[in-house]
């Protein structure tokens, strides 16, 4: 059976109408005193999750054995939990948990790299001739005639002799900085790390991996996990003669914010090769193997902004279907202005394949917080468009109560990519869930004495506690919006069409679903604006939380960093 269903049907599974919500697991709830988070914290909050805020699935980050070089992201076993965040039975709890309260659970699937300390690299390390040596992707160095290093081995370091050896076999940089190929002293060849050099890339290409990942894949699913988000999917694919990147074209430059000599680069041959394809359809038919009768899902974290390309990761009806979601990370490259915001939801509402179902993305741990980017009344408008756009939205956790990133000094800093390329620490975005007005903000027990990451200093003002009794909080804006969402099926599955002629500044759109009509109208300026509508209709509700009810539409005034959702 297979979940993509004609968005003509009545039929819409879990993960077309609901909302993922994002938990970081280091940074949710501790219970056990380590100050990271944990899966028994997240336990403790499902009732927060369902009852307070009305998501229907969850989507964690990797909690899996790993030395946390890149906090998770480099998994040591794919099947099991880390201990600093439980065990397996914990996770069969939370499952169990999280399935009475009819959320979905959502596991992050990490294949393009795993860590070097993974049995499998290691044994792949120890002899060229190893069963597991083309497991990762390993290579010769560009070969020198006549050597130049004889008798100079002691001088220099491993990388350096690796450059006396010919150095590496092409040009590929590592995200993080540096070239992506590490020179492995003991067999004398290069492998290939497309992030870390503690992230050895998995070899695709290779049968065996395939089958071991997918069987990954099937011991989640036998666990009861409802869907994917697949990291960097469209990297697990390079190009086999493995060419050297061309320079990036300079007009280039200014859509993706430069990291660092990576963006010196056009990628066009360390990732995202055509038989990536291949892949997905095989992994997506495993995911359809368990999809009766409760229908799983994937999302794949795909950072393609062509959007024909991006569109083709979700199959097709030929060839076979591929994610369920590619995430849409659109909204998260546009500048903060209704005409760019506008022509970017045209855009992937054009790019959409008929059979394909939008989702949109605001934040993430990857990413700056929605507040720190947009200032605090914008973050209102800013969730208006993220829960009501058709698609899936997916809220980080903290957004919805209107956590800012934080300032953490150069010295306390421990995300790598931060650590290697100025500027981009992510750890300003992962701190601690504020809870309450505990100690800790009722992330950590008491007797914690350091938390991984600092709280906000903000954190005795804007945490749940205080926001759950204020009617006009974030929290209670979230909480609205979400409801509202459940409510509408406009809302939750209608169609999307922009109104053409509204006053600069503002991008205003209609929902419809039958005979159901909504406006939502978003404000993007700190200036008031007057919108050409007509007829009278009914404000459901405005980021200022003051106003509802009937109006005459014709004297409608949005004010300044206003959003309204009207029922026409
Ligand atoms: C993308 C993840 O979102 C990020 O956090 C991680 O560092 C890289 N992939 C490498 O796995």
């Amino acid at each position: 059976m297979t979940d993509n269903r004609p968005l003509t049907t009545d039929h819409y599974l879990w993960w077309q109408t609901g909302v993922i919500y994002q938990i970081y697991p280091r940074s949710y709830k501790d219970t056990n005193g380590n100050g990271v988070g944990d899966l028994t914290g997240i336990i403790e909050k499902l009732d927060y999750l369902s009852d307070t805020l009305g998501i229907d699935a969850i989507w964690l980050s990797p909690f899996y054995p790993s030395p946390m070089k890149d906090f998770g992201y480099d998994v040591a076993d794919y099947v099991d939990v880390h201990p600093l965040f439980g065990t397996l039975e914990d996770f069969d709890e939370l499952i169990e948990q999280a399935h009475q309260r009819e959320i979905r659970v959502i596991i992050d699937w990490v294949p393009n790299h795993s860590s070097d300390q993974h049995p499998w690299f290691q044994e792949s390390r120890s002899s060229r001739d190893n069963p597991k040596r083309d497991w990762y992707v390993w290579t010769d160095p560009t070969p020198l005639n006549p050597p130049v290093h004889a008798g100079k081995e002691d001088k220099f370091s491993p990388q350096q002799r690796g450059e006396l050896e010919g150095g590496p076999p092409n040009n590929w940089l590592a995200v993080f900085g540096g070239s992506a190929w590490e020179w492995d002293e003991s067999t004398e060849q290069y492998y290939l790390h497309s992030f870390l050099k503690e992230q050895p890339d998995l070899n695709w290409r290779n049968p065996e991996v395939q089958k071991a990942m997918l069987d990954v894949i099937r011991f989640w699913l036998e666990r009861g996990v409802d869907g994917f988000r697949v990291d960097v999917a469209h990297f697990i694919m390079k190009d086999p003669e493995m060419r050297d990147n061309p320079p990036a074209p300079q007009e280039g430059l200014a859509f993706h914010r430069p990291h660092g000599d990576y963006d010196s680069q056009e990628h066009l041959y360390d990732k995202g090769h055509p038989d990536v394809h291949g892949v997905y359809r095989q992994f997506r038919a495993v995911l359809d193997e368990y999809s009766n009768p409760a229908p799983r899902m994937s999302v794949g974290e795909i950072h393609i902004f062509d959007w024909d390309e991006w569109a083709s990761y979700y199959g097709n009806p030929q060839d076979g279907f591929e994610f369920h979601l590619p995430f849409n990370f659109s909204l998260l490259k546009t500048a903060w202005d209704a005409g760019a915001v506008r022509q970017a939801v045209d855009e992937i509402e054009a790019a959409l394949p008929s059979w394909a179902w939008p989702n949109y993305v605001l934040g993430n741990h990857d990413e700056g917080r929605i507040a720190t980017r947009f200032g605090a009344e914008q973050a209102r408008v800013a969730a208006m468009l993220l829960l009501t756009l058709r698609g899936t939205p997916t809220i980080y956790y903290g957004e919805e109560i209107g956590m800012s990133d934080v300032d953490i000094p150069i010295e306390d800093q421990l995300d790598p990519f931060g650590l290697r390329v100025p500027g981009w620490g992510r750890d300003r975005c992962r701190t601690p869930m504020q809870w309450s007005l505990d100690p800790y903000a009722g992330f950590a027990p008491e007797e914690v004495s350091k938390l991984w990451l600092p709280l906000s200093d903000d954190w005795e003002e804007i945490n749940v506690e205080n926001q759950i009794t204020d009617p006009t909080s974030s929290l209670s804006f979230y909480r609205q919006l979400l409801a509202m969402r459940k409510k509408y099926p406009a809302l939750n599955r209608g169609s999307y069409t922009p109104l053409d002629g509204m006053p600069q500044g503002c991008f205003v759109y209609q929902r419809q679903e039958a005979e159901q009509s909504l406006i939502v109208a978003l404000n993007f300026t700190g200036v008031p604006k007057r919108l050409p509508l007509e007829g009278d209709g009914k404000i459901l509700l405005s980021t200022n939380m003051d106003r509802s009810g009937s109006e005459n539409l014709q004297s409608l005034q949005l004010r300044e960093n206003e959003g309204i959702i009207i029922e026409s």
